[in-house]
């Protein structure tokens, strides 16, 4: 994936910033940049920047910045290397030949086919469907769960006829091999017989589109009480459900506020029918960390709301940490009456699921009412076990947060306030989040996404260093390179050391591999942010010694619980974690 550094240059130098952003909005000179409205998040003011010097853009609204690629990347919703792709052929060059060796054109090429035979397949079924004959008893079920027209045509909506053959008859007949649409899971191989037969049959088809709308698989309901309920599309060269979710590709040009996760097709679906069409379906399995970083290209904030029942509400829980893993804004719409989010709109409409989801619970509020399901809160006993447990987890919060939840403990348990915080500063905490990273205003947003604060103080050294040379003599003067934990940014501080005013941080992020470049490429996001970088880089480099000395204390400290450690040893240790202690204060 790494791509050779004469060959991105020529990329970076063909695809200019400027020419590039102008494609998509009107940008107009104001000193040494351009401006716009951005074209990232909706506004009326323009807040988005592109430096033609620096090759780079920032916007100051939603704080998305970066090089050209980061900009398609934005824009598109496109992968590092998806974006590379389209720049690639937006200015007419071949891929390089290690990207594009014979192997990998193989394999892109058998993908490609097999989406095609999705694509047939699609159309197949789609077809049968609306078929006054064969598709007959697919449109009465349809229509009885209100599937109207329109729904059929946007989701694509088909059925399988109950052949063993005619899929296969069909395909076959276009020139598709067995051993292709068996890759593709539209036929089933069976070992024992040596044949082949039809995967779906007789069922109600969901074709599981890609977000950039290829057919990547199917579902496929039954259309009475037969088990299984669903059949799908299991992993194949083109489809893994880990890493899709149903629904998302109806946003690709889309700016959204935020998206809801369901579990099945059919919330989906009736909630879009209902007037609520940013749902989107993890399909009944656990919410993946791929899934979450999809989620993270499209919005911000994301609301969970999973079926009622306990095996819901237990997904739920591991659904939110993973968001939240990924820097999403997370929110809970809990669904009364054991109903699924279809039912439930089909009762109370779309102003009934608004109003839910207006009284959605924060991450924490759901953490708390979900513990609280541990105890039984009629009794004095659990009333209390319960407030000793969530004022712990309280106490661990940001303090401004915890006022609101020590009062959530109180209505449920019926303590004073006082009590309840008194309990929590006794408690100590369960979590650290003390907030170590002093940095100005534009890295607040990072550090309350929950990412490693040492993280955040390397890269803003990384980017001082970058916006002011002097800022970089002084580092290296400080042997910051040594006090950098982190690999990407070590390096990436390394090669400014060596390469000086030649170093471009464009051309540097575009020959790392995909990882790589993105967490570098986080490095250039709050470019304009930069107010100080002197004294930036100062308040860094001091902050990263201190923590270097508390991870030595730390290491001494753990040395005295070694069992077999003699009294005089014991007090050698001792004597040097004062001496460091000291110094370090
Ligand atoms: P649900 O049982 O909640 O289905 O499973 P649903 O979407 O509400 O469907 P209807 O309303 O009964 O038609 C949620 C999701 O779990 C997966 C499917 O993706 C389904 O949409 N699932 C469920 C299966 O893959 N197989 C099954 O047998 C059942
Ligand atoms: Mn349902």
């Amino acid at each position: 994936m790494a791509f050779p550094s004469a060959w991105l240059d020529e990329l970076l130098h063909k695809n200019d910033i400027v020419s590039v952003v102008s494609e998509y909005v009107e940008l107009k000179p104001k000193g040494r940049k351009l401006w716009a409205c951005c074209p990232l998040h909706g506004e009326k003011t323009p807040s988005f920047s592109v430096s033609p010097d620096k090759q780079l853009f920032y916007c100051f609204g939603c704080h998305a910045g970066g090089t050209v690629i980061q900009f398609v990347m934005d824009m598109e919703r496109l992968t590092f290397y998806e974006a590379v792709q389209m720049l690639a052929n937006r200015a007419n060059m071949e891929l390089p030949n290690e990207i594009n060796d014979r192997e990998m054109q193989r394999q892109r090429a058998y993908k490609k086919r097999l989406i095609e035979a999705n694509t047939e397949a699609a159309r197949y079924y789609s077809g049968c469907f609306l078929n006054p004959a064969i598709g007959k008893d697919a449109q009465g079920y349809a229509a009885r769960r209100g599937l109207n027209a329109e729904i059929v045509t946007r989701f694509g909506i088909g059925y399988a006829p109950d052949t063993w053959d005619s899929l296969l008859k069909l395909l076959k007949g276009k020139g598709y091999s067995e051993k292709e649409l068996v890759d593709a899971g539209l036929l089933v191989h069976n070992a024992e017989r040596n044949t082949v037969y039809d995967a779906f049959r007789g069922r109600l088809i969901f074709p599981i589109l890609g977000v950039n709308g290829q057919v990547l698989g199917f579902g496929a309901r039954v259309m009475g009480d037969e088990k299984p309920k669903y059949i799908n599309t299991g992993d194949t060269p083109v489809y893994n459900k880990r890493n899709n979710l149903y629904g998302l590709y109806l946003h690709k040009n889309e700016k959204l506020d935020d998206l809801i996760m369901v579990e099945g097709y059919m919330d989906v679906i009736g909630l879009y029918k209902a007037g609520v069409k940013n749902a989107v379906a993890s399909l009944g399995t656990a919410l993946t960390q791929q899934q979450a970083r999809l989620l993270k290209r499209y919005v911000e904030k994301v609301y969970i709301c999973y079926d009622g029942d306990a095996a819901g509400q237990n997904a739920t829980v591991r659904g939110l940490d993973i968001l939240k893993a990924e820097g999403l804004e997370v929110r809970v719409i809990t669904i009364p009456d054991g109903l699924d989010p279809d039912e439930y709109v089909q009762v109370y409409g779309k102003e009934g699921f608004d109003r839910l989801k207006e009284n959605a619970l924060s991450l924490n509020a759901f953490k708390l009412e979900a513990m609280a399901k541990g105890y039984d809160l009629n009794d004095e006993n659990g009333r209390e076990r319960y407030a000793k447990t969530a004022c712990a987890f309280v106490a661990g919060l940001q303090p401004i947060e915890q006022e609101r939840y020590y009062r959530l403990i109180a209505k449920k348990t019926g303590y004073a306030l006082e009590a309840l915080e008194a309990q929590g500063v006794r408690s100590g905490g369960l979590q650290m989040t003390e907030d170590r990273t002093p940095i100005r205003g534009g890295f607040r947003r990072r550090i309350e996404t929950g990412e490693d604060p040492r993280d955040v103080t390397e890269r803003t050294l990384i980017l001082a260093c970058l916006h002011d040379k002097l800022a970089l003599s002084r580092a290296i003067a400080e042997n910051a390179a040594e006090l950098i934990k982190n690999d990407t940014y070590r390096a990436m501080f390394l090669a400014m050391c060596e390469q000086g005013s030649a170093f471009s941080a464009a051309k540097y992020i575009g020959e790392l591999d995909e990882k790589q470049a993105e967490t570098a490429s986080a490095v250039l996001k709050e470019e304009d942010a930069m107010e100080n970088a002197i004294e930036t880089t100062a308040d860094c480099i001091r902050r990263m010694r201190r923590e270097s000395a508390e991870d030595e204390i730390a290491a001494l400290r753990a040395k005295l619980n070694k069992p077999d450690l003699t009294a005089e040893e014991r007090n050698a240790v001792l004597k040097e974690i004062t001496e460091r202690i000291r110094a370090n204060k």
